[in-house]
């Protein structure tokens, strides 16, 4: 029987995870496929409810910890009640942002250590990591003047440059690491060349993962 695969799709603001989300989706589809579109935060009505503290401006500052254990608070029931019976049944799943993004915002962005995310994940996840994740790359201020053309700013697209910075190349070192597992789109292309990057890439999403 196909064990299911986690495909989750990473990158900044503005970078088109979601158009692009719909689009591998629909070729998915097409091919016969079993997929689930999904996000993180959220994904459940509960975590829903969490990405929406994480996501809302508001007067009291978040301690850093706590948008940390709340990403994976969220992410602990987003994979009970959504990814892992998906997996469990075939399908395939695709996550606008999973824990690499937690790398990214909370290590890179906010500065908490590796270690400290490396721990939850394991925590939370066990084992399960995604297999293949698609980072859509692109530089700060293209993402941010895409974002910002979409209307009002949620709590992290109101921080600056450095921070997106940060995100970036944590991201992007997080990609160089683990070659076999990250494929790298350059968001800043027409949206017609990403899909054809992406058309291109489908048959290996569909193989199964060599990195297990
Ligand atoms: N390659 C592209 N070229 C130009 N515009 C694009 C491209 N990809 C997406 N867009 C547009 O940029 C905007 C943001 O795209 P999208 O919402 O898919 O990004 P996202 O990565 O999901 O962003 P967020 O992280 O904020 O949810 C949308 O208006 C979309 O139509
Ligand atoms: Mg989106």
């Amino acid at each position: 029987m196909n064990k299911g695969l986690l495909v989750t799709l990473e990158g900044p603001e503005g970078a088109g995870k979601s158009t692009n989300r719909e689009y591998l989706a629909r070729s998915l589809r097409a091919a016969g496929r079993d997929v689930v579109l999904t996000r993180g935060p959220g994904g459940t009505p509960l975590a829903e409810q969490i990405r929406h503290l994480l996501l809302a401006p508001a007067a009291e500052p978040m301690a850093s910890d706590t948008e940390l254990l709340l990403m994976f608070a969220a992410r602990a029931q987003h994979l009970a009640q959504v990814i892992r019976p998906a997996l469990a049944r075939g399908a395939i799943v695709l996550c606008d942002r999973f824990t690499d993004a937690t790398y990214a915002y909370q290590g890179g962005g906010r500065g908490l250590p590796e270690e400290r995310i490396a721990c939850l994940e394991h925590f939370v996840q066990g084992s399960l990591r995604p297999d293949w994740v698609l980072l859509f790359d692109l530089p700060v201020d293209t993402g941010l003047a895409r974002a910002a053309a979409r209307g009002r700013l949620d709590r992290f697209e109101q921080e600056g440059l450095a921070f997106f910075e940060a995100v970036r190349q944590t991201y992007l070192q997080r990609a160089a690491r683990a070659p076999e597992r990250y494929r790298i789109l350059d968001a800043a292309r027409p949206l017609p060349e990403v899909q054809a990057a992406l058309d291109a890439l489908l048959p290996q999403l569909l193989e199964p993962a060599a990195h297990d």
